[in-house]
């Protein structure tokens, strides 16, 4: 970072060295990065307007209309959020997208809502996959999970629903309050203490 020379740092050069002093240097540190993960989920955004990849929108109005879409059908919070964020990972993963935004929300949402957004790509592949000589029921490995027909109903009513360039989908801002409370801190980490629990 461009302002570390301004702040405190550990003295080892290898973590063999390192002492309780360093980590508690380091730990204040990590929790200052924590709290800019919602700047950096708005940033990385917003580096999904203005590629389409052949749909009627680019990826960041998709992102945009799936979360309005659900906001308006009266979702909670937490949901919209994960609408939102579901297809962040279209820049670096574009072969395991969805893997990749649950990796990201893992730690801030519900089992449920990880598993719709991780596993989000394999039931929306029921709406075309037959047009690519797939299977458009793969979606059925998961049949009897406890989020099978959240996610199901989540591709339904949001996801395969949001490529309509004349609909008008709320703009980013108005979803930030809801992402900064959702990724405020992490529920669930291995960082995370027992004896210090939230
Ligand atoms: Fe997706
Ligand atoms: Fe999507």
């Amino acid at each position: 970072m461009a302002d570390g020379e301004d702040h405190p740092r550990a003295k080892f050069h290898a973590m063999t060295e390192g002492t309780a002093e360093d980590w508690g240097v380091i730990a204040r540190a990590a929790a200052e990065f924590q709290r800019g993960l919602p700047d950096r989920i708005l940033q990385h955004l917003q580096l999904l307007r203005g590629d389409c990849g052949g749909f009627a929108v680019d990826r960041f109005e998709h992102c945009l209309q799936t979360a309005t879409r659900a906001y308006r059908a009266g979702e909670d919070e937490e949901y919209v959020v994960c609408a939102l964020v579901h297809d962040i990972g279209d820049t670096l993963g574009p072969a395991n997208h969805a893997d990749v935004a649950g990796v990201i929300m893992q730690p801030y949402v519900s089992e449920e809502n990880h598993f719709m957004v991780a596993r989000h790509a394999v039931f929306q592949g029921y709406y075309y996959f037959h047009h690519l000589g797939l299977d458009r029921d793969m979606r059925e490995q998961f049949r009897g999970h406890p989020a099978f027909e959240r996610t199901a109903r989540f591709c339904h009513q949001y996801d395969q629903a949001a490529f309509d360039p004349g609909y008008d989908s709320m703009p980013l801002e108005a979803f930030e309050p809801m992402l900064r409370r959702v990724f405020a801190a992490p529920k669930r980490s291995m960082y995370l203490r027992s004896d210090k629990a939230a």
